[in-house]
């Protein structure tokens, strides 16, 4: 079979993939919820037919493994998650798990095998969407799960113990999902672009080179509630003027330092009524750039403002940082036989920055990792309109294939070293 055929496959099973959500006409698969329940039931089984041994993790990742030729020889990583925004495309993080299933699929079906065994991970969450916390599942694998974590609750007050405990996992033994790196080669991701640059350069394919970090932060500005109809103006907190203000210095400070983007993506007004001023405003803020320090400047800047607006309003302050990752360097040696595939495959070796955070962050920690790209009609992502064509998915499924031979070829210690 060719890259094509398998690549209708991997379109297929996206589609069937999107009908795992919490809610009907939208795909919505947070962590350890019934939806992401019913999407690693589905990849199991593809794992189990494409030839692998199949288990799911105490954090719940699903964990596939395809056995080497030796029964001592090494392990290399794919992978990606399986959880997904509220109103989602399908293609975030499910492409990137069903092209490296794909690889495996097609050694299996050759009657191949390499000299490393292949771990596929689902990983449970990438996201954050739930407990607000990313990376929940690839941390874990990292070692680099953070317990303080298990307490944090969700919308409904369920707590993540609680919720993992409820997914079939054991919060009380997350290190047994934690690997060792003694035994690993690395990680390689396949993720859409979720970007317009290779579509600019009509590429369908491109090699990462670096993953910018990140900072999530809970910013809570309280006044007083009061009668809307009774208060004058001047006499007024209002929390909700206030974080206003603040999204509006956000958007300046991103527009005014080259290459930071900042966004606050969520909001809430309490108690929330018309004829009440709100007297409690929380909102997420999310601020990236490829490089640490300008990443930590331009937080300590958005706190000062944060600051400065909520002593002109006689307001309180409340800042806590949710979550902070350093940006990542992609392997060289990974990321260059990745170049090779693509260049074999008689594609421009494109290579490019990621805006956007992928489980390879949190396994950066734990292994050399790299990613390829696929293109991503119009750059729209986190968004029910993202899309990927099939040709483009048989370049992707190629490419990963090329490499997974490449790296064969090499030897693995020499990889290792790297
Ligand atoms: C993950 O999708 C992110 O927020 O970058
Ligand atoms: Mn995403
Ligand atoms: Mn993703």
């Amino acid at each position: 079979m060719q890259s094509d055929t398998y690549a209708e496959v991997v379109m297929q099973r996206c589609d069937a993939l999107a009908s795992c959500t919490e809610e009907p006409s939208r795909i919505t698969r947070p962590f350890a919820t019934p939806a992401m329940a019913c999407a690693n039931a589905l990849v199991a089984g593809w794992m189990r037919d494409a030839g692998m041994t199949v288990h799911q993790d105490t954090i719940g990742n699903l964990v596939g493994r395809y056995a080497a030729a030796t029964p001592s020889a090494p392990t290399l990583l794919l992978g990606s998650h399986l959880d997904s925004v509220r109103d989602a495309g399908r293609y975030d993080g499910p492409l990137g798990v069903l092209a490296a299933l794909a690889c495996v699929q097609q050694l299996h079906d050759s009657g191949t095998r390499l000299p490393f065994a292949l771990e596929l991970y689902a990983f449970a969450d990438e996201e954050g969407v739930r407990f607000h916390s990313t990376y929940l599942g690839s941390s874990a694998v990292a070692g680099r799960f953070a317990p303080a974590t298990l307490e944090r609750t969700d919308a409904d007050g369920m707590s993540m113990a609680a919720a993992i405990r409820a997914f079939g996992g054991d919060p009380m033994r997350l290190a047994e999902a934690a690997r060792t790196p003694d035994d690993l080669l690395g990680y390689v991701e396949l993720h859409i672009e979720q970007g317009p640059v290779l579509e600019a350069l009509d590429l369908p394919v491109g090699v990462v080179t670096a993953i910018a970090g990140q900072s999530r932060i809970a910013v809570t500005f309280q006044g007083m509630a009061g009668h809307a109809g009774t208060v004058p103006m001047q006499l007024r907190r209002d929390a909700l003027c206030a974080a206003a203000e603040f999204v509006l210095a956000v958007e300046a400070q991103a527009r005014s330092t080259a290459g930071l983007v900042a966004t606050v993506g969520q909001i809430n007004a309490e108690p929330g009524a018309s004829n009440v001023i709100p007297g409690i405003v929380t909102l997420l803020l999310d601020v990236r750039h490829q490089d640490d320090a300008t990443c930590l400047t331009a937080c300590q800047a958005l706190r000062s403002s944060a600051e400065q607006i909520a002593q002109a309003r006689q307001l309180t302050l409340g800042w806590e940082l949710v979550q902070a990752s350093a940006a990542v360097q992609c392997n060289m040696r990974l990321a260059e036989l990745l170049a090779q595939a693509v260049e074999a495959g008689g594609i421009r070796a494109h290579r490019l920055p990621s805006g956007a955070g992928h489980d390879a962050v949190a396994l950066a920690a734990l292994v050399p990792v790299a990613m390829l790209f696929v293109r991503c009609a119009g750059g729209i992502s986190h968004n029910p309109a993202e899309a990927v064509t099939q040709a483009d998915v048989a370049a992707g499924i190629m490419v990963l294939g090329r490499f997974l031979h490449l790296l064969a070829a090499a030897r693995p210690t020499d990889t290792k070293s790297v």
